[in-house]
Protein backbone atom coordinates (compact mmCIF):
# COMPACT_ATOMS: atom_id res chain seq x y z
CA UNK A 1 0.00 0.00 0.00
CA UNK A 2 1.21 3.35 -0.90
CA UNK A 3 -0.11 6.21 1.15
CA UNK A 4 0.56 9.92 -0.07
CA UNK A 5 0.19 12.89 2.34
CA UNK A 6 -1.49 15.50 0.15
CA UNK A 7 -1.83 17.99 2.69
CA UNK A 8 -0.92 18.12 6.36
CA UNK A 9 -2.35 21.40 7.59
CA UNK A 10 -5.35 21.73 9.59
CA UNK A 11 -8.36 24.19 7.89
CA UNK A 12 -7.07 27.26 6.91
CA UNK A 13 -4.06 25.80 6.15
CA UNK A 14 -0.44 27.04 6.74
CA UNK A 15 0.29 29.74 6.64
CA UNK A 16 -3.61 30.60 6.97
CA UNK A 17 -4.48 33.70 4.91
CA UNK A 18 -5.55 35.93 7.52
CA UNK A 19 -3.34 35.12 10.48
CA UNK A 20 -0.23 37.35 11.16
CA UNK A 21 0.97 34.77 14.24
CA UNK A 22 4.96 33.96 14.39
CA UNK A 23 4.53 30.33 12.76
CA UNK A 24 2.22 32.04 9.80
CA UNK A 25 4.67 34.74 9.33
CA UNK A 26 7.60 32.34 9.19
CA UNK A 27 5.71 30.75 6.70
CA UNK A 28 5.43 33.69 4.69
CA UNK A 29 9.07 34.29 4.78
CA UNK A 30 10.05 30.83 3.54
CA UNK A 31 11.61 30.08 7.18
CA UNK A 32 8.94 27.43 7.35
CA UNK A 33 7.70 25.01 5.32
CA UNK A 34 4.30 25.73 4.24
CA UNK A 35 1.51 23.10 4.76
CA UNK A 36 -1.86 22.88 2.12
CA UNK A 37 -5.24 21.44 4.13
CA UNK A 38 -5.41 17.99 5.36
CA UNK A 39 -5.85 14.90 2.86
CA UNK A 40 -4.27 11.83 1.77
CA UNK A 41 -4.54 9.16 -0.76
CA UNK A 42 -4.05 5.71 -0.73
CA UNK A 43 -3.76 2.63 -3.15
CA UNK A 44 -3.20 -0.86 -3.14
CA UNK A 45 -1.90 -1.71 -6.44
CA UNK A 46 -0.43 1.90 -7.40
CA UNK A 47 -3.14 2.31 -10.71
CA UNK A 48 -6.30 2.90 -8.36
CA UNK A 49 -6.04 5.55 -5.89
CA UNK A 50 -8.84 6.51 -3.58
CA UNK A 51 -8.83 9.93 -1.51
CA UNK A 52 -8.80 10.40 2.17
CA UNK A 53 -10.95 13.21 2.86
CA UNK A 54 -11.22 16.53 -0.18
CA UNK A 55 -9.23 19.33 0.89
CA UNK A 56 -10.33 22.56 -0.56
CA UNK A 57 -6.71 22.43 -2.07
CA UNK A 58 -7.18 19.25 -4.09
CA UNK A 59 -6.64 21.04 -7.18
CA UNK A 60 -3.17 22.07 -5.86
CA UNK A 61 -2.53 18.54 -4.41
CA UNK A 62 -3.90 16.00 -7.37
CA UNK A 63 -2.09 18.64 -9.85
CA UNK A 64 1.60 18.45 -7.75
CA UNK A 65 1.25 14.51 -7.10
CA UNK A 66 2.51 12.56 -10.10
CA UNK A 67 0.91 9.27 -9.17
CA UNK A 68 -2.21 11.01 -9.59
CA UNK A 69 -1.95 11.91 -13.35
CA UNK A 70 -5.43 11.78 -15.64
CA UNK A 71 -4.35 9.61 -18.48
CA UNK A 72 -4.32 7.28 -21.30
CA UNK A 73 -7.60 8.33 -22.37
CA UNK A 74 -8.27 12.24 -22.50
CA UNK A 75 -10.79 11.98 -19.12
CA UNK A 76 -8.84 8.83 -17.44
CA UNK A 77 -7.71 9.64 -14.43
CA UNK A 78 -6.50 6.76 -11.38
CA UNK A 79 -8.98 8.31 -8.77
CA UNK A 80 -11.83 6.04 -7.91
CA UNK A 81 -13.08 7.89 -4.99
CA UNK A 82 -13.18 9.69 -1.45
CA UNK A 83 -13.59 8.10 2.10
CA UNK A 84 -14.84 10.91 4.28
CA UNK A 85 -14.06 10.54 8.11
CA UNK A 86 -16.40 13.80 8.84
CA UNK A 87 -18.43 16.58 6.92
CA UNK A 88 -16.08 19.36 8.42
CA UNK A 89 -15.83 21.90 5.36
CA UNK A 90 -11.88 22.05 5.24
CA UNK A 91 -12.36 17.97 4.57
CA UNK A 92 -15.47 18.01 1.99
CA UNK A 93 -15.01 21.20 0.10
CA UNK A 94 -12.61 19.61 -2.12
CA UNK A 95 -15.30 17.51 -3.71
CA UNK A 96 -16.55 20.38 -5.63
CA UNK A 97 -13.18 20.30 -7.65
CA UNK A 98 -13.82 16.66 -8.39
CA UNK A 99 -17.83 17.50 -9.96
CA UNK A 100 -17.91 15.77 -13.67
CA UNK A 101 -15.49 13.14 -12.99
CA UNK A 102 -17.49 10.14 -13.86
CA UNK A 103 -18.14 7.12 -11.36
CA UNK A 104 -16.54 7.77 -8.21
CA UNK A 105 -17.93 6.24 -5.27
CA UNK A 106 -17.90 8.39 -2.29
CA UNK A 107 -17.90 6.65 1.36
CA UNK A 108 -19.43 8.65 4.23
CA UNK A 109 -20.42 7.66 7.94
CA UNK A 110 -24.98 8.33 7.58
CA UNK A 111 -24.73 11.78 9.64
CA UNK A 112 -22.74 13.07 7.06
CA UNK A 113 -24.37 11.82 3.87
CA UNK A 114 -27.57 13.37 5.51
CA UNK A 115 -25.82 16.75 6.04
CA UNK A 116 -24.48 16.36 1.96
CA UNK A 117 -27.84 15.56 0.53
CA UNK A 118 -28.12 19.25 -0.74
CA UNK A 119 -24.33 19.01 -2.34
CA UNK A 120 -24.79 15.58 -3.49
CA UNK A 121 -28.02 16.81 -5.13
CA UNK A 122 -25.76 19.75 -7.07
CA UNK A 123 -22.53 17.60 -7.53
CA UNK A 124 -25.00 15.03 -8.84
CA UNK A 125 -25.92 17.23 -11.91
CA UNK A 126 -22.42 17.20 -13.46
CA UNK A 127 -21.48 13.66 -13.35
CA UNK A 128 -23.98 11.28 -11.05
CA UNK A 129 -21.43 9.81 -8.04
CA UNK A 130 -22.21 6.53 -6.21
CA UNK A 131 -22.26 7.23 -2.52
CA UNK A 132 -22.04 4.69 0.28
CA UNK A 133 -22.34 4.10 4.08
CA UNK A 134 -18.59 4.22 5.76
CA UNK A 135 -20.03 2.27 8.67
CA UNK A 136 -21.78 -0.74 6.53
CA UNK A 137 -21.15 -4.03 8.45
CA UNK A 138 -18.02 -5.82 7.78
CA UNK A 139 -16.54 -2.85 5.97
CA UNK A 140 -16.20 -2.75 2.53
CA UNK A 141 -13.77 -3.42 -0.24
CA UNK A 142 -11.97 -0.95 -2.40
CA UNK A 143 -10.33 -1.50 -5.81
CA UNK A 144 -6.68 -2.34 -5.83
CA UNK A 145 -7.36 -4.30 -3.24
CA UNK A 146 -7.58 -2.68 -0.15
CA UNK A 147 -10.36 -3.62 2.18
CA UNK A 148 -11.45 -0.68 5.12
CA UNK A 149 -13.42 -0.51 7.97
CA UNK A 150 -14.66 2.85 9.61
CA UNK A 151 -14.83 3.37 13.36
CA UNK A 152 -16.45 6.59 15.36
CA UNK A 153 -13.81 8.44 16.84
CA UNK A 154 -15.88 11.95 17.87
CA UNK A 155 -19.24 13.55 17.60
CA UNK A 156 -18.60 17.31 16.55
CA UNK A 157 -21.11 18.77 14.30
CA UNK A 158 -19.71 20.90 11.85
CA UNK A 159 -20.41 24.82 12.75
CA UNK A 160 -22.23 25.25 9.30
CA UNK A 161 -25.18 22.97 10.36
CA UNK A 162 -27.92 25.23 11.94
CA UNK A 163 -28.37 24.78 15.48
CA UNK A 164 -32.61 25.05 15.41
CA UNK A 165 -32.96 21.53 13.74
CA UNK A 166 -32.04 18.28 14.91
CA UNK A 167 -29.13 17.47 13.42
CA UNK A 168 -28.84 13.62 12.03
CA UNK A 169 -27.93 11.10 14.50
CA UNK A 170 -25.17 8.96 14.17
CA UNK A 171 -21.02 9.50 14.93
CA UNK A 172 -20.27 12.04 13.17
CA UNK A 173 -16.42 11.84 13.03
CA UNK A 174 -14.64 8.65 11.98
CA UNK A 175 -11.15 7.00 11.22
CA UNK A 176 -10.72 4.43 8.88
CA UNK A 177 -8.40 0.96 9.39
CA UNK A 178 -7.46 0.06 5.53
CA UNK A 179 -5.78 -3.06 5.05
CA UNK A 180 -3.55 -3.94 1.78
CA UNK A 181 -4.85 -7.98 1.11
CA UNK A 182 -1.48 -8.06 -0.83
CA UNK A 183 1.00 -7.03 1.69
CA UNK A 184 -0.85 -7.33 4.87
CA UNK A 185 -0.02 -3.54 5.74
CA UNK A 186 -2.12 -1.85 8.02
CA UNK A 187 -2.82 2.19 8.09
CA UNK A 188 -5.13 3.68 10.55
CA UNK A 189 -6.52 7.20 9.85
CA UNK A 190 -8.08 9.59 12.01
CA UNK A 191 -7.02 12.98 11.69
CA UNK A 192 -10.15 14.40 13.85
CA UNK A 193 -9.95 12.73 17.37
CA UNK A 194 -11.74 14.03 19.75
CA UNK A 195 -10.84 11.40 23.30
CA UNK A 196 -8.72 8.08 23.06
CA UNK A 197 -10.59 5.44 23.43
CA UNK A 198 -10.56 1.52 23.88
CA UNK A 199 -11.21 0.51 19.91
CA UNK A 200 -8.86 3.59 19.19
CA UNK A 201 -6.13 1.99 20.94
CA UNK A 202 -7.22 -1.65 19.78
CA UNK A 203 -6.87 -0.20 16.01
CA UNK A 204 -3.24 1.34 16.81
CA UNK A 205 -2.00 -1.59 18.02
CA UNK A 206 -2.38 -3.92 14.97
CA UNK A 207 -1.31 -0.86 13.01
CA UNK A 208 1.82 -0.49 10.95
CA UNK A 209 1.04 2.96 10.41
CA UNK A 210 -1.29 5.35 12.33
CA UNK A 211 -1.68 9.20 10.70
CA UNK A 212 -3.52 10.82 13.73
CA UNK A 213 -4.69 14.04 14.91
CA UNK A 214 -1.79 16.66 15.04
CA UNK A 215 -4.26 20.00 15.31
CA UNK A 216 -2.79 21.14 18.84
CA UNK A 217 0.29 20.30 20.81
CA UNK A 218 -1.75 22.02 24.13
CA UNK A 219 -5.25 21.90 25.42
CA UNK A 220 -5.22 26.16 25.45
CA UNK A 221 -3.11 26.97 22.59
CA UNK A 222 -5.89 29.38 20.61
CA UNK A 223 -5.55 31.48 23.22
CA UNK A 224 -3.82 34.57 22.40
CA UNK A 225 -4.10 33.73 18.51
CA UNK A 226 -6.82 35.92 16.73
CA UNK A 227 -10.07 34.03 18.19
CA UNK A 228 -10.64 33.39 21.47
CA UNK A 229 -9.25 30.13 22.75
CA UNK A 230 -12.04 29.42 24.66
CA UNK A 231 -13.53 27.17 22.11
CA UNK A 232 -10.73 24.86 21.89
CA UNK A 233 -11.91 21.96 23.41
CA UNK A 234 -15.41 21.98 21.74
CA UNK A 235 -13.39 21.86 18.26
CA UNK A 236 -13.25 17.84 18.83
CA UNK A 237 -9.54 17.68 18.80
CA UNK A 238 -7.31 15.68 21.88
CA UNK A 239 -4.20 17.75 21.97
CA UNK A 240 -0.23 16.06 21.65
CA UNK A 241 0.35 16.66 24.65
CA UNK A 242 -1.15 16.25 28.53
CA UNK A 243 -1.60 12.80 30.21
CA UNK A 244 -4.62 12.19 28.43
CA UNK A 245 -2.72 13.63 25.27
CA UNK A 246 -2.19 11.59 21.89
CA UNK A 247 1.76 11.21 22.64
CA UNK A 248 1.24 9.55 25.97
CA UNK A 249 -1.27 6.85 23.88
CA UNK A 250 0.86 6.49 21.15
CA UNK A 251 3.79 5.35 23.21
CA UNK A 252 2.03 2.57 23.78
CA UNK A 253 2.12 1.63 20.07
CA UNK A 254 5.92 1.99 19.19
CA UNK A 255 5.79 -1.21 16.60
CA UNK A 256 3.89 1.18 14.24
CA UNK A 257 4.93 3.62 12.16
CA UNK A 258 3.25 7.26 14.19
CA UNK A 259 2.43 10.59 12.02
CA UNK A 260 0.87 13.43 12.80
CA UNK A 261 -1.60 15.18 10.70
CA UNK A 262 -4.15 18.27 10.40
CA UNK A 263 -1.38 20.49 12.27
CA UNK A 264 -3.31 24.09 12.95
CA UNK A 265 -1.22 26.96 12.37
CA UNK A 266 -1.18 27.98 15.84
CA UNK A 267 1.20 24.12 16.61
CA UNK A 268 4.34 24.46 17.52
CA UNK A 269 5.14 21.26 16.02
CA UNK A 270 5.06 23.30 12.51
CA UNK A 271 8.97 24.03 13.73
CA UNK A 272 11.33 21.30 13.27
CA UNK A 273 13.44 23.48 15.63
CA UNK A 274 10.90 23.58 18.87
CA UNK A 275 10.93 21.72 22.02
CA UNK A 276 7.25 20.16 21.07
CA UNK A 277 9.03 18.76 17.65
CA UNK A 278 12.04 17.35 19.69
CA UNK A 279 9.71 15.86 22.13
CA UNK A 280 7.40 14.25 19.94
CA UNK A 281 11.03 12.97 17.73
CA UNK A 282 12.31 11.52 21.16
CA UNK A 283 8.99 9.46 21.24
CA UNK A 284 9.44 8.20 17.63
CA UNK A 285 6.46 9.95 16.43
CA UNK A 286 6.83 12.09 12.80
CA UNK A 287 5.72 15.38 11.25
CA UNK A 288 6.50 15.25 7.84
CA UNK A 289 5.91 17.33 4.92
CA UNK A 290 3.59 17.72 2.22
CA UNK A 291 3.75 15.37 -0.37
CA UNK A 292 5.50 12.64 1.55
CA UNK A 293 4.55 8.85 0.77
CA UNK A 294 4.76 6.15 3.30
CA UNK A 295 4.69 2.56 1.99
CA UNK A 296 3.34 -0.46 3.91
C1 LIG B 1 -11.76 21.30 12.73
O1 LIG B 1 -10.97 20.46 12.31
O2 LIG B 1 -11.92 21.48 13.94
C2 LIG B 1 -12.56 22.10 11.76
O3 LIG B 1 -12.12 21.85 10.48
C3 LIG B 1 -12.53 23.54 12.12
C4 LIG B 1 -13.21 24.36 11.07
O4 LIG B 1 -12.57 24.69 10.06
O5 LIG B 1 -14.38 24.70 11.24
MN1 LIG C 1 -10.34 20.44 10.30
ZN1 LIG D 1 -1.09 31.69 12.38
Amino acid sequence: MRVVLLGTAAGGGFPQWNCACELCTAARDGELPSRTQECAAVTGNGRDWWLLNASPDLRAQLTATPALRPGPGPRDTPLRGVLLTDAEADHVTGLAELRGAAGLKIYAAPPVRAVLAPARAALDRYAPWEWADSLADGGFVLAGGLVVTAHPVGAKIPKYVPAQVPPPAGPWVTAYRVEDLASGGVLVYAPCVASWSEELDELCSEADCVLLDGTFCTADEMRGAVRSGAGQAAMGHLPVTGPDGSLAALARHRGARRVYTHLNNTNPLLDPASPARARAAEEGVEVLPDGAELVL
